[in-house]
């Protein structure tokens, strides 16, 4: 995958020339390779299983196919929907985790769909599908401090938006660590992601507006726990984030925890031809608690 920049905007073409379908992506970094995991929306918003993209630099990508495919019935078929799928390597047992939002016809479903592989490639083989601790979730993201712990970030529309710790192996929540609402919002944001830099933990969501974009926002903690400072817009209030929904900030430097450069990577939606959505990639800058894209 190159990268074709127009007015900030960066179309990313993998090395076919085609739009890469990495909508939803996740992004982690195993073993001095990038992986990109995402959404398949070449036809539409049916799942069409989990693509994966590799990379040294983060400028040339390879794609490596489907990682996690359609199922013949059930859940992950191809009657079903299936968003922002996020892969982690568990430290305890060294497998690679998929956490995927499962659907069935529509959204009313709302799980976590888990499933694992011995390579980052895949194949990922489909396990169980669950609602941490009963609740509601759609929107995930993932985060892995630097301790090994695991946590799924997950949009219950119910009680606001919660980080989950991971047990052990990975496959189930044991620990539900915060669940928070937006400041003067009815909901919590959706499309979450956290990162930490320099002892600050840096949460990331979306008003909840489906495909349109709206301006995200940012909140700060320096535990899990909270207290989670209010929410604000890390970008240009009005812009929508740049036309955009934030799917990751990826460290730039080798040590993850003590980078000093970040990337933003968005969807800007196109709902009419969402496999043609192009991904917005944006330098964003942490400084204690001034986020800036
Ligand atoms: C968005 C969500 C997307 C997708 C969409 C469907 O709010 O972030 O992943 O689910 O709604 O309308």
């Amino acid at each position: 995958m190159t990268t074709v920049t127009m007015k900030g905007v960066s179309l990313a073409l993998d090395d076919h020339g085609q739009v890469a379908q990495l909508h939803g992506l996740g992004i982690q970094c195993f073993g001095g390779t990038y992986y990109a995991y995402g959404e398949n929306k070449a036809n539409g918003n049916r799942f069409q299983g989990v693509a994966c993209y590799t990379s040294d630099d983060l400028a040339h990508w390879r794609s490596e196919g489907i990682v996690l495919g359609v199922r013949e019935s059930g859940l992950l078929a191809a009657d079903t929907i299936a968003e922002r799928p996020k892969v982690l390597r568990c430290p305890s047992t060294g497998e690679y985790v998929m956490y995927i939002h499962t659907e069935r016809g529509d959204y009313n479903y709302a799980h976590i769909g888990v499933a694992v592989a011995d390579n980052p490639l895949g194949p990922f083989r489909f396990l169980f599908s669950m609602q941490p601790f009963g609740n509601i979730s759609r929107d995930i993201g993932v985060f892995q401090d630097e301790d090994g712990a695991g946590y799924l970030i997950s949009e219950d529309r119910e009680h606001g938006t919660h980080i989950y710790r991971l047990s052990g192996d990975y496959h189930s929540v044991v620990e539900d660590v915060a669940c928070e609402r937006g400041t003067n919002y009815e909901y919590g944001y959706e499309s979450p992601t956290i990162i930490r830099h320099e002892g600050l933990y840096y949460w990331f969501g979306s008003q909840l507006t489906g495909w349109e974009c709206n301006d995200n926002m940012v909140s700060t903690a320096t535990d899990l726990h909270g207290p989670w400072s209010e929410w604000r817009p890390f970008a240009p209030v009005g812009s929508r984030t740049f036309d955009s929904q934030c799917d990751v900030i990826v460290p730039l430097d080798d040590d993850q925890y003590h980078s000093t450069r970040f990337m933003y990577i968005g969807d800007r939606w196109r709902q009419s031809a969402l496999g043609e959505s192009p991904l917005v990639v944006l330098p964003i800058v942490l400084d204690g608690e001034d986020v800036a894209l």
